[in-house]
């Protein structure tokens, strides 16, 4: 294969795909990677020309060098590995396949994981390690040199070229988020990647990664993702990122957004059974004053029945409109006010379950609130009460028509294991 070079190339980014000894054959007799769920958000990224390496993960081999003969799609050749690995992009070898052993130990100095996406310059310090072993890509490596006119990429480059061999941390990557695996979630910041989601001066803005998760749980790219009370749009700028139409509707749009939809989440404008996933991070009482639009539920106190009863408009037409089958994230936080607590996540989820099913109950830890302060910790323990520390995430399901949403009584059974005697005596 002849390498691709255009002006472009310093656009093109680098991906590891994986593979185990016996999936390696499918992959290289189909030139075709792929991969399930878990990184179908990096395979849907890839790029016709993009670089790519083959990692087996029984022997530690990393295969190269690659270059993406197709964009990353779900399903390009839907039977292969009997559908476990639908994300995939097709591929072609550039010049000899070459295999380098310890991968492990060559992607610990690097520093990058399954979930980086390399630059260019990280991809040529990569590609570094297979150019001696192979002559294409030592000829891809002097027409690019050629091609590119700026001084400050030659340069780049030849700084590359010095340290050959030498494995130092990459640094032009970007890390995508990884799927949660538990249901106690924690992001540090409010946002991920190169461009801003959301607004994180926005009051109760929401972790962008947190829909992230949700998105790349329940919906494929090309879904409709509904978000009746969006605040400063972090649910469409995940979307749109990650592939999904999705429509924002708020009872008071911030004026710096135009694609923000002035809408009551009571009353939403559209037909039944629409939508792959609806996401609600809701006021959570009137702690926060959002806005004074009469209708601003956030106006209303969560120590009032009147909240849970509006509240539950919105999950009335949260099922509405998702279609059957499909979920609902809402995330919502407790109160504790003057001396009252009001478990809020409680009361609502007692009214979403009047209409789904529960899929799963998530705590997401509460990160940069106001009083996330030292006073605050202080005035906690002097007083005898406690800061919120977590919020709740619901994932709620609609049911299936003809099918009931109150989960069916069953019989498990159970493997009981032997605790070890250290154990219980530790516990003991
Ligand atoms: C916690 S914020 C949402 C934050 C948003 N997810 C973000 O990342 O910026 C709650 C939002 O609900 C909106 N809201 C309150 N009452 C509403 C209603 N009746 N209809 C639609 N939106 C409403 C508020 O204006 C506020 O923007």
């Amino acid at each position: 294969m002849k390498p691709d070079i255009t002006n472009n190339e310093k656009d093109v980014n680098g991906f590891i795909f994986a593979c185990t000894t016996s999936s390696q054959e499918e992959c290289l007799s189909r030139m075709l990677f792929g991969s399930s769920r878990q990184y179908g958000a990096l395979a849907v990224k890839v790029r016709k020309g993009d670089f790519l390496f083959l990692h087996n993960l029984d022997t530690d081999v990393l295969y190269g060098v690659f270059r993406a003969a197709s964009d990353g799609k779900k399903d390009i050749v839907a039977e292969a590995w009997g559908g476990s690995y639908p994300y995939q992009v097709t591929v072609e070898a550039l010049g000899d396949i070459v295999p380098l052993a310890n991968a492990t130990e060559l992607f610990k100095h690097l520093n990058i994981k399954r979930s980086t996406i390399l630059h260019i310059n990280s991809v040529m310090r990569l590609c570094s390690f297979f150019r001696p072993y192979n002559t294409e890509l030592k000829k891809w490596w002097a027409t690019l040199l050629i091609c590119k006119g700026k001084k400050d990429f030659i340069l780049e480059t030849v700084r590359n070229w010095e340290l050959l061999g030498k494995a130092q941390k990459l640094t032009d990557v970007e890390e995508v988020p990884e799927l949660q695996a538990t249901t106690l979630w924690d992001f540090p910041r409010q946002s991920y990647g190169k461009t801003r989601k959301g607004d994180n001066k926005y009051a109760g803005v929401t972790p962008a990664e947190l829909i992230w998760n949700l998105v790349w749980r329940y919906t494929e790219p090309g879904d409709l993702v509904v978000d009746p009370m969006c605040g400063s749009g972090t649910t469409l700028d995940v979307c749109k990122e990650e592939g999904r139409k999705a429509i924002g509707y708020d009872i008071s749009p911030p004026k710096s957004r135009d694609d923000v939809i002035q809408t009551d989440a009571r009353k939403i404008p559209l037909p039944d059974n629409c939508a792959d996933l609806v996401f609600v991070d809701s006021p959570y009482g009137d702690n926060i004053k959002y806005n004074d639009h009469p209708q601003n539920i956030g106006n209303i106190s969560s120590e009032t029945q009147e909240f849970y009863d509006e509240l539950e408009k919105v999950i009335k037409e949260s099922h509405r409109i998702l279609k059957p089958g499909k979920v609902l994230g809402w995330l919502i936080g407790d109160q504790w006010v003057k001396k009252r607590a009001t478990p809020v996540g409680f009361l609502l989820y007692n009214k979403l379950t009047k209409y789904f099913e529960t899929v799963d109950i998530i705590c997401v830890a509460r990160r940069n609130q106001s009083s996330n302060t030292g006073i605050w910790a202080n005035r906690a323990r002097r007083f005898n009460f406690y800061l919120r520390g977590f919020k709740y995430l619901f994932i709620m399901r609609k049911q299936l028509s003809g099918t009931s949403h109150v989960a069916e009584e069953r019989k498990i059974n159970w493997a009981f294991y032997e605790r070890s005697r250290t154990a219980s005596k530790n516990i003991g």
